[in-house]
């Protein structure tokens, strides 16, 4: 048999090695290394404006390559904005947007998450023949019916590697740093416990006395309900550490409760062996640090170095990681044909901050507003860097509004994909990239709060202005702050906001910092903005369903199930990923690499 299969083979290498070396470099698919960190701030970074913070390494990044100033995250919180990110459209079309109280998903033993059937960037690419990893944070869900099921699970979504956190880092994975979980719940589960005890306890001793014929069925019951209420709060909120803060690698649980003081360095040598492994094929990693979110990290090279205390050192150490990707990436020999991306899921958290540490996120720069308060700037806009030496010309700046939502396609561009796809948000960027396109597809961007539509964008053809409307705001607490104290992220419904109509209206370009709003005295063509943005938000809910959305703008009118409901939620200890015997889950990653 070997002599006639010899000959096909060697025929083949001897035209390979014939063949053009630069033809083949340009048929060669490119590298796509996406680099998002969590909860940072557009005025956290040096090439953003910032004097005082050392990020040359991405500040290298831009220069080298191409810097957004316009680049807008679809949710100003986690699960809505990656949902977005990952499927390139609204959250609200995967069901990911919230129409209440719970605005990212809680708990890993929930049934919520990116829906089975949504396609990522990465499942496209990897059709494509990629090889593709995730490395870090994924927040969007494990189980759907039963513990490994894995309905949600980055392998489940076109991630072929998965090493990281299926959960977030938050502030419950380190004792003493506080709960970040329906702290109102707990609180309220806390006093009823107790109350429910001291009653009993009463009637316990007005029996023993005598005093009172007190029935025993009564006190059964009231034992019973006293021990309900304390498992309802202490097993799901007290055992948290052990139900959130866990390492997977695929879909195995390696760590349970992970550590935390060793996790910056374990997820960047993850992330530089799955670069390495993959030099002689196309790849995509994905990865999403666990940086910048609370609790801040304590790492010993950084303690203390920087000029805006621990939150600072955490931005240089964000810093000296990107530089290590960058550096593997150039040391390989694969910078010319590898697309670097770096991001922020959403802008810095302004209320996290304490009066032993000060600040605890990110910082906003001119914009007004943050984390989770709608569609005002500070919140949506975020770093947006891309770096590809040979292909984009450095130190370009685009100005242009841009989405987190344009990856996918952008990168379903540059995969050669033209295999057909759902309805999309987002647009191929390459042409503003290399600046063979001198504006932006985006002529509208809409701007949601959960499921609601809480702002539109307008860049008028034509025109440099960017007009936004705010159709409401969050009510801030204390009134008159610049952010929702009380509840320490601002909520998108009810009593929680006020409505404007006339919505407010802003020039961004004249006033970034959304602080004066038009009216038809100061802007000339404030009844046509109203009336394009009106057409364009009634074109835009006429994609979110075959028929029109209702009044209510709820997930169910978009035919879409939530996944953000409470009973999807909720944990259930029948989807809890655990290693081990469920409920006694507890493992430590071996560490074999160095
Ligand atoms: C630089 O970043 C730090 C950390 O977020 C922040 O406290 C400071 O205000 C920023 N400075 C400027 C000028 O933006
Ligand atoms: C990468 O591309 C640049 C610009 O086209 C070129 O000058 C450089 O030699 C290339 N480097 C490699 C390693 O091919």
């Amino acid at each position: 048999m070997r002599p006639p299969l010899l000959a096909p083979v060697l025929i083949t290498l001897l035209l390979a090695a014939g063949s053009d070396v630069t033809g083949q470099e340009v048929d060669r698919k490119p590298n796509f290394i996406l680099m998002m960190v969590d909860d940072l701030g557009i005025g956290d970074i040096g090439c953003y404006g910032n004097a005082t913070i050392r990020t040359p390494n991405i500040d290298r990044l831009a220069s080298e390559g191409v810097k957004l100033t316009q680049h807008i995250a679809a949710a100003p919180l986690c699960t809505p904005s990656r949902a977005a990110f990952m499927t390139g459209r609204y959250a609200v079309r995967s069901g990911m947007g919230s129409a209440g109280r719970v605005q990212v998903l809680l708990f890993l033993g929930g049934s919520g998450g990116l829906p089975p059937g949504e396609t990522t960037f990465a499942k496209r690419l990897q059709q494509q023949g990629y090889s593709t990893g995730l490395v870090g944070k994924w927040h969007l869900g494990v189980n759907c019916e039963r513990r490994g099921d894995h309905c949600h699970h980055p392998n489940h979504h076109g991630f072929g590697y998965f090493y990281g956190l299926p959960f977030t880092l938050f502030n419950d994975c380190v004792p003493g740093e506080g709960s970040d979980i329906l702290t109102d719940l707990q609180h309220t589960l806390r006093i009823m416990t107790a109350m429910l005890g001291v009653a009993l306890f009463t009637l316990v001793l007005v029996r023993v006395w005598g005093l009172f014929e007190a029935s025993l069925w009564l006190l059964v019951l009231l034992l019973a309900l006293t021990v309900l209420a304390a498992a309802v709060w202490y097993v799901p909120f007290k055992l948290l550490p052990i139900w959130n803060c866990i390492i997977m690698r695929n879909k195995e649980v390696i760590e349970q409760p992970m550590r935390v003081d060793t996790l910056p360095q374990r997820l960047l040598g993850e992330a530089q062996r799955f670069v390495k492994r993959n030099v002689d094929r196309p790849f995509l990693l994905f990865f999403s640090l666990a940086h910048i979110h609370t609790p801040l990290f304590e790492t010993p090279a950084f303690a203390g170095k920087s000029r805006h205390g621990r939150y600072g050192d955490n931005l240089e150490e964000v810093d000296f990681i990107i530089g290590k990707m960058t550096e593997t990436v150039d040391s390989l020999g694969l910078a010319n044909n590898t697309l670097i991306y770096f991001t922020s899921d959403h802008g810095g958290h302004l209320e996290d901050s304490n009066s032993h540490i000060g600040q605890k996120g990110g910082w906003n720069s001119i914009y007004r507003g943050g984390k989770a308060m709608g569609g005002w700037e500070g919140g949506i806009r975020v770093p947006g860097i891309f770096r590809w030496p040979g292909r984009l010309t450095a130190g370009r700046v685009v100005d242009e509004p841009t989405s987190l939502m344009d990856l996918y396609p952008t990168l379903k561009h540059l995969a050669k994909d033209t295999q057909p796809d759902r309805h999309l948000d987002g647009y191929n960027l390459m042409p503003l990239l290399e600046g063979k396109a001198a504006r932006s597809q985006h002529e509208f961007m809409f701007h949601y709060c959960g499921v609601y539509l809480n702002a539109v964008r307008w860049h008028p053809p034509g025109s440099d202005s960017v007009y936004k409307l705010h159709f409401f705001t969050p009510n801030f607490f204390p009134p008159g702050a610049g952010g929702c104290y009380d509840t320490k992220v601002c909520l998108c419904h009810g009593d929680h906001v006020t409505r404007h109509s006339p919505p407010l209206l802003y020039d961004l370009r004249r006033d970034p910092s959304e602080s004066r709003p038009l009216t038809p005295d100061t802007e000339p063509r404030y009844a046509e903005i109203l009336e394009q943005a009106a057409n364009a938000v009634e074109q835009h809910e006429g994609t979110l369903s075959p028929t029109r959305a209702s009044q209510d703008r709820g997930a169910e009118a978009h035919g879409v199930e939530s996944q953000m409901t409470w009973e999807k939620v909720l944990w259930k200890p029948w989807l809890q990923p655990c290693c081990g015997t469920f409920p006694f889950c507890g493992c430590k990653e071996e560490v074999t690499h160095t």
